[in-house]
């Protein structure tokens, strides 16, 4: 069975792809490169010992996009990656956000209609429910106006998504995420920012590995216990192997509905100085850090109900906190032996 991943080279597409090759899946790769690396091609072959086939093709163009899928008509389903995801950066250039996000679903839509491949994963995000009114957030609570065009890229793929589902054979898993963070278990492939990085966990591992000077925390006057704002991390492995759970389902034909909406994280919240405190305990690393401003947009708590994707999915995350962090903290030392 051969499975289309786009994005396949970045952070989250690179465990996928070596996740469905462990389960048995053929993969072909669609990347642009815009924001990851040709190597990882060759550490995904290093894991696995099997090379994933690889095509550099930038999904906003269309004619290329149809080419593909005219020369590859036996996709058994795709799992849709590609997009630019740094919210700041959204604000700064929302046309490119919006053009790159939506005219790549669009082509990549249209090319599995023409041949009849149906199947399609979705990543998605917690930041279509915006600050929810009730936590932990299910699957069912109101979708919050966008606080980023990067966040409304999300919301508007959902829909064209289900819009393109309701006339056609085409049906769609959207998987929420929470906040991925970690590393492979090797730490031959893992997340690589490029400049400063925006996310949490990036940054305290440059700062301990001593390439940023003092991690900054985003407030700590937020109503939680500690005042610093709380997310639901998830390892970013336990979040790749719900893409395979969620393509064996659709091409088991076990989906209940045209388009199925799963939360994927692992119901607990952390808050900022929990997170510092779990990675000072499994690198043995004292973290310098200090209490500054809010973020703007940052929203102050979220975490997921998991229960529909446990027992709908037969899926449930299992790293904790401590795992991820280590797992973080290792992949950030093979790279300093890289650079
Ligand atoms: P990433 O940047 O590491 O991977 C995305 C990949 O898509 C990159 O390799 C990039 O080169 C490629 N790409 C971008 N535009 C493309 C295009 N037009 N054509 C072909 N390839 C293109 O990001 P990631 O963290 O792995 O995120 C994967 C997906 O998950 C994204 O859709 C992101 O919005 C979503 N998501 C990520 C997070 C997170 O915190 N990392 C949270 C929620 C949702
Ligand atoms: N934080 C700091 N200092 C930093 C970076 C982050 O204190 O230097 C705090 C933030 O204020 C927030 C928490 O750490 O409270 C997590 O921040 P991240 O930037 O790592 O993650 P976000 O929850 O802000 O956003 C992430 C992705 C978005 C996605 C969202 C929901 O970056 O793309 O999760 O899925 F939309």
């Amino acid at each position: 069975m051969k499975i289309l991943v786009t994005g396949g080279t970045g952070y989250i597409g690179s465990h996928t792809v070596v996740e469905l090759q462990q389960n048995g899946y053929e993969v072909v790769i669609i990347d642009n490169l815009s924001n990851s690396y040709i190597e990882v091609v060759d550490n995904i072959e290093k894991i696995t010992g099997i090379r994933p086939g690889f095509h550099k093709i930038d999904l906003t163009e269309k004619e290329k996009t149809s080419d593909f899928f005219r020369k590859n008509k036996d996709i058994a389903g795709v799992i849709h990656f590609a997009a630019l995801k740094a919210v700041g950066e959204s604000v700064e250039k929302p046309l490119e956000y919006y053009h790159n996000n939506i005219s790549s679903l669009i082509n990549l839509l249209q090319g599995m209609k023409e041949n009849n491949i149906n199947n399609i994963v979705f990543s998605s995000s917690c930041t279509v429910y915006g600050q929810p009114d009730e936590l932990p957030v299910t699957e069912k609570a109101p979708i919050k106006k966008a606080l980023s065009p990067y966040g409304n890229t999300k919301q508007i793929s959902e829909q064209i998504i289900e819009n393109t589902s309701s006339v056609s054979n085409i049906r769609g898993i959207l998987l929420r995420y929470f906040n991925p963070i970690g590393a492979h278990k090797t730490a031959i492939i893992g997340e690589l920012p490029i400049g400063v990085p925006n996310n949490l966990v990036p940054f305290i591992t440059q700062t301990a590995i001593g390439i940023r000077e003092q991690l900054g925390v985003f407030g700590d006057d937020y109503t939680t216990p500690d005042g610093t704002a709380i997310r639901d991390y998830i390892h970013v492995v336990d979040l790749a192997k719900a893409h395979v759970v969620a393509i064996d389902r659709m091409i088991k034909n076990k989906c209940k509905k045209k388009v199925e909406i799963f939360n994927l994280g692992t119901g607990d919240g952390f808050s900022v100085l929990e997170v510092i405190k779990s990675f000072e305990k499994v690198s043995g690393v004292k973290l310098n850090y200090r209490i500054v401003e809010r973020r703007a947009g940052d929203i102050e708590k979220v975490w997921a109900n998991t229960t529909f994707a446990n027992e709908e999915l037969g899926w449930k995350a299992e790293k904790n906190i401590d795992d991820m962090m280590l797992s973080a903290w290792n992949w950030e030392n093979a790279l300093k032996d890289k650079r």
